[in-house]
Formats: C-alpha cells, sequence, structure tokens
C-alpha cells in the first residue's frame, strides 16, 4: 500500500477482513448508506429497493462469501466495508453515514487494488453508482458505459467502470 493512498497520516480507523460475526453490523451498515447517503441520488422506492438486498441474512452472506470482504472499524465499531471477487471485481463499497468523507472508502479501495493485484487481476471493474462514481474516477477507473438493472422491481442505472492494474497502482 503506498503512502501517498493514505488518506491520512494517522486516520482514526482501521481495516481488516470481515468475519462471519461481522453479517448483522455490517447489513445495518448496508441499509444506512443506501437510506442516508444514497438518498440524495435515488428514489424512496429505489432506496428500499436496493436496501432490501440485506434483508434475507442468508442469501446477503452466500453474496459476501463470494468474494473477499474487508472492512473498516473505529472505536465505536465497523464504519465501512468492500468486496472484491475474483478476477477482480469490486461487488460492493459502503461507508457508515456517521464515517463519511473521512476517507474510509478510499483506505478500502486501495485494500481492494492491493487484493486484485494478489488476484492477478488485469484490470479491476465494478459498476458505480452515480454517488460512487466520482470517488472511482479519482482512482484512476473509467467510465465502459451504462447499464439499466432491475432489483426488486426498480430499475438503476449503473456506470460500468474499469481500472487497468498495468500501471503502478494510484
Ligand atoms: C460512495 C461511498 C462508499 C464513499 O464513501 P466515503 O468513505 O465517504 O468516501 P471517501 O471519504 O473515501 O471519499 C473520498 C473522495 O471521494 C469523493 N466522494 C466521496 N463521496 C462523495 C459523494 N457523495 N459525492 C461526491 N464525491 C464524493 C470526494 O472527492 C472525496 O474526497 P473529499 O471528501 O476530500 O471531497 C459512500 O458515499 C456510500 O456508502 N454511498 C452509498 C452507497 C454507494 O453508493 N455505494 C457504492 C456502490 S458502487
Amino acid at each position: 500500500m503506498s503512502e501517498q493512498d493514505k488518506p491520512e497520516e494517522n486516520p482514526d480507523f482501521e481495516t481488516c477482513d470481515f468475519r462471519p460475526e461481522d453479517l448483522a453490523e455490517i447489513a445495518q451498515l448496508f441499509r444506512d448508506a443506501i437510506h442516508m447517503t444514497a438518498a440524495s441520488a435515488y428514489s424512496p422506492r429505489q432506496l428500499a429497493a436496493w436496501a432490501q438486498s440485506a434483508d434475507d441474512e442468508g442469501a446477503f452472506s452466500l453474496a459476501l462469501n463470494e468474494g473477499w470482504v474487508r472492512i473498516a472499524v473505529d472505536d465505536e465499531g465497523i464504519i465501512g466495508f468492500a468486496q472484491i471477487n475474483m478476477p477482480g471485481h469490486i461487488a460492493m463499497l459502503y461507508t457508515a453515514p456517521r464515517a463519511a468523507r473521512r476517507g474510509v472508502a478510499t483506505q478500502l479501495l486501495d485494500d481492494m487494488l492491493v487484493l486484485g493485484e494478489a488476484m492477478g487481476a488485469q484490470a479491476i471493474t465494478t459498476e458505480a453508482s452515480s454517488i460512487a462514481r466520482p470517488l472511482l474516477a479519482h482512482f484512476g477507473f473509467v467510465d465502459q458505459g451504462e447499464e439499466v438493472v432491475e432489483r426488486h422491481g426498480e430499475h438503476f442505472t449503473r456506470f460500468r467502470m474499469q481500472r487497468s492494474m498495468k500501471r503502478a497502482r494510484k
């Protein structure tokens, strides 16, 4: 992990691997991030449909187990999580509203790039929300086009983005 990736010299949180006992806290963080942070960009019906993905704890756990999940933790608990699946696809990136704009997603993304490199990925891909798009662009991800997906009866426009791993990490 390069020094310049660090959002602060001494951030008041650290990142580590997800453990199964973190599931309920992560599910609540997922709902909170959607209902509070994403509320500026999506309709109430879209927010409800999106957040619903964590309601079935078994299915949510299975989705998390499809890849490698890192969490960010401060003195009060979990403040963010991100998931990367083989061969280098970022499937989830969420920061708790109380920890927004403290560099949590930046640190988690840096962890994702380290893991992607370890997976041997030639490129890291993701489908970004409109909220995450500026952050990912700042991180060197480039637009690959839009797509519309359906989740629990609601339609979402997502932005396919890709970051080459052929150059040095940001
Ligand atoms: C997207 C998300 C993970 C960003 O988390 P975060 O920890 O607040 O992000 P960071 O603090 O690392 O942000 C770093 C930079 O990214 C950009 N950024 C982050 N959030 C932004 C937002 N909501 N709007 C515009 N730019 C944003 C800014 O440039 C920011 O730097 P700054 O705070 O110095 O201006 C968080 O807003 C979130 O959970 N959103 C709801 C769920 C979601 O959309 N997840 C992505 C699914 S693909």
